[in-house]
């Protein structure tokens, strides 16, 4: 019993390990036929006579729209690029291989149409990564590589923040002329009808695609443009562009103007106050009882008066007067005390004496006068300058708030107007949408 589960399993084993290898050997037999025994030029176009022309199909599928950068005008996308033709030399009878019914190869091996980004900002016009083409047995080729372009984009800033973009991926082959391939928009066949339509529309798989944040897609159209006046054999005969029309979410750049208005205006007011002194403003009861009781205690603010010691018997002086009676201390201290204590030795000097006496005293009262004087002079002419801003400020005032408002209210409302065009292309009825495709 042992013995035949021991041999059951051994040609198990040994079954397998044939059919792996004959997969393999079929797989190395129709490349060695294909590419030996067929001699597969990778240099020459796939076509029977040389003036056939090889048809390239294109589609793109939008992964991520990175960015649009307004200093250097590109825009930045993360896309696949899809290719499609047909390649006879590439073809194979299936029942002869073992039904091999894909091919995987890398892309040096075949024939490539070349396309390149036209429009792009960076010089790199290729793709990011040749992945493998995938051929089936019919010949048909398939190639899906992934890009990261950078493509230029006019920018129209005139309605920042409400405004909205064009911008486009230009592709077209450096390589072959309009003689040579013709490049198409890719045909898709509906499976329950049959009919076939162009992908006249940038695919965007909801599953893959991560939405930017600041820019919101309105249109995407595809289109395949010919310039009639262009010359077959030049390059820039035919190319299939893809369009985005994108529109700015404003949200987020609103959000950061209204803070900084509020900012300003609240150093604007706070300083105001500050700057206020009671030769210039009269302060009510009101405002002395909301803005020094109420408001503080309600925000849990400790007031200056509380924590300051207070003695007993102390005078209460105007901070104003404090500098004067300060000079005039500084002046008896610098005359000495001896000087001012009259020491009466004869009745006769008395009179004199008491003059001489009394002159330092007069003078340090013409001193504390004139200074006094001086200062007031200083004041007023301080409180005029004072006066003078405050006029000129309130004039700016109103000169400059209307011209703010009126401008803020005219920019405002184009920019709220200034939507994209509810069509992609101007004086084309077609949306080019997917839910309303055209069938050829
Ligand atoms: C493919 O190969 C099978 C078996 O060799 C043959 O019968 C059939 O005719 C071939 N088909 C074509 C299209 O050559
Ligand atoms: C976008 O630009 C293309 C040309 O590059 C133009 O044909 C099309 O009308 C423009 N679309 C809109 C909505 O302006």
């Amino acid at each position: 019993m042992r013995a035949l589960y021991l041999y059951l399993s051994i040609a198990l084993v040994l079954t397998l390990c044939v059919s792996v290898s004959t997969a393999r050997n079929q797989e190395e037999r129709l490349l060695n036929h294909l590419f030996k025994e067929r001699a597969y030029n990778k240099e020459q176009r796939p076509v029977q006579s040389q003036d056939e022309v090889v048809d390239v199909y294109l589609a793109l599928t939008l992964s991520n729209l990175i960015s649009l950068k307004e200093v250097d005008e590109t825009l930045t996308t993360n896309v696949w690029i899809e290719h499609g033709w047909y390649d006879h030399r590439l073809s194979w009878n299936a029942s002869e291989f073992d039904d091999i019914s894909i091919l995987r190869l890398p892309p040096r091996l075949v024939w490539l149409p070349e396309i390149v980004l036209e429009n792009n900002n960076d010089a790199q016009f290729q793709v990011a990564y040749y992945c493998n083409v995938l051929v089936d047995p019919s010949g048909y080729v398939y190639w899906l590589p992934p890009a990261i372009f950078r493509s230029s984009c006019a920018i129209n800033v005139n309605f920042f923040p409400f405004d909205w973009q064009n911008c486009t991926l230009k592709f077209s082959s450096l390589t072959y002329n309009a003689k040579e391939i013709r490049m198409h928009l890719k045909v898709e066949t509906d499976p329950d009808t049959a009919e076939n339509f162009p992908v006249e529309w940038i695919i965007i798989d909801p599953a893959g695609f991560t939405e930017n944040g600041e820019w919101e897609i309105i249109h995407k159209p595809a289109r395949k443009n010919i310039h009639k006046d262009v010359p077959l054999d030049s390059s820039k005969h035919q190319d299939i562009t893809f369009y985005l029309i994108i529109k700015r979410k404003p949200l987020y750049l609103m959000f950061i103007m209204v803070l900084v208005t509020v900012v300003v205006l609240n150093c604007v007011i706070v300083l105001n106050l500050h700057f206020r002194t009671p030769s210039t403003h009269v302060m009510t009861d009101w405002t002395k009882e909301f803005f020094l009781e109420r408001l503080p205690r309600l925000l849990h603010m400790s007031r200056p008066a509380d924590s300051e010691p207070q003695w007993e018997g102390a005078l209460q002086r105007r901070s104003s007067s404090v500098g004067y009676i300060a000079k005039a201390e500084e002046y008896f201290t610098v005359k000495s005390r001896s000087e001012l204590i009259p020491n009466a030795k004869s009745e006769l000097d008395m009179t004199d004496q008491l003059l001489a006496e009394m002159k330092p005293a007069v003078d340090g009262a013409n001193y504390i006068v004139k200074n006094m004087k001086d200062k007031n002079d200083y004041n007023e002419e301080k409180d005029n300058w004072n006066r003078i801003a405050r006029t000129v400020d309130r004039l700016c005032l109103v000169l400059v708030t209307p011209v703010m408002i009126l401008g803020t209210i005219v920019i405002f409302f184009m920019g709220v107007y200034n939507h994209p065009p509810p069509l992609p292309f101007e004086g084309d009825p077609y949306d080019y949408l997917e839910s309303n495709r055209r069938v050829l």
